[in-house]
């Protein structure tokens, strides 16, 4: 499958409605070095709707920041503005043509502690949602939101799967 192909994928993935598709329904894409992952990140960019919550998982170090640098870079975020939201836990980049919020979940301690920060503002809040290991908080995702996985698959190799949740 080529990004084209992925495009018209993920784009009928998400367009679709619920129980059109099976919960099964998985979209997996490789990438094999930066500039692809800049790519694919400009695709999903693309495909993403403003509102859509994205849940990140993958291991430390997987690409899940490197992954949000590239779709906000498309959206028109200077790459240095985003870094890990690990110990500040939420990002905004604004200075783009849609507005990301950026999670990291890893440093909570409980849900209360995402709570506290006001996720449902940023749901709605006209742009994409990005949480990295969002499994940690799961409780407190929307009802439907998208999942993407990051594996390393090589030194500079990455597989992603695209899922559509639905809690
Ligand atoms: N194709 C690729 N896509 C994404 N990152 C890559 C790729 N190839 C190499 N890398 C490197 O892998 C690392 C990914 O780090 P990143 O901080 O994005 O991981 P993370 O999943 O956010 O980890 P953490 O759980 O610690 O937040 C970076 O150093 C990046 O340069
Ligand atoms: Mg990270």
């Amino acid at each position: 499958m080529d990004l084209k192909d992925l495009e018209t994928e993920l784009a009928r993935l998400l367009a679709g409605r619920w129980e059109e598709w099976q919960r099964e329904k998985r979209i997996e894409f490789e990438v094999h070095s930066l500039s692809e992952t800049d790519a694919l990140g400009a695709v999903v960019e693309r495909v993403l709707e403003n509102g859509t919550v994205i849940s990140l998982l993958g291991t430390l170090g997987a690409g899940k920041t490197r992954f949000v640098q590239a779709v906000s870079s498309a959206a028109g975020v200077p790459e240095d503005e985003v870094t890990s939201p690990t110990f500040v836990l939420i990002q905004e980049y604004v200075s783009g043509k849609r507005p990301i919020f950026h999670f990291d979940a890893y440093r909570l301690k409980d849900d209360d502690e995402f709570l506290e920060l006001g996720p449902e503002e940023y749901f709605d809040g006209g742009g994409l949602t990005f949480i990295e290991w969002a499994d940690r908080v799961e409780s407190c995702l929307p009802r439907d939101y998208v999942q993407i996985r990051i594996s390393q698959t090589g030194a500079e190799s990455r597989l992603f799967e695209f899922r559509r949740l639905r809690k």
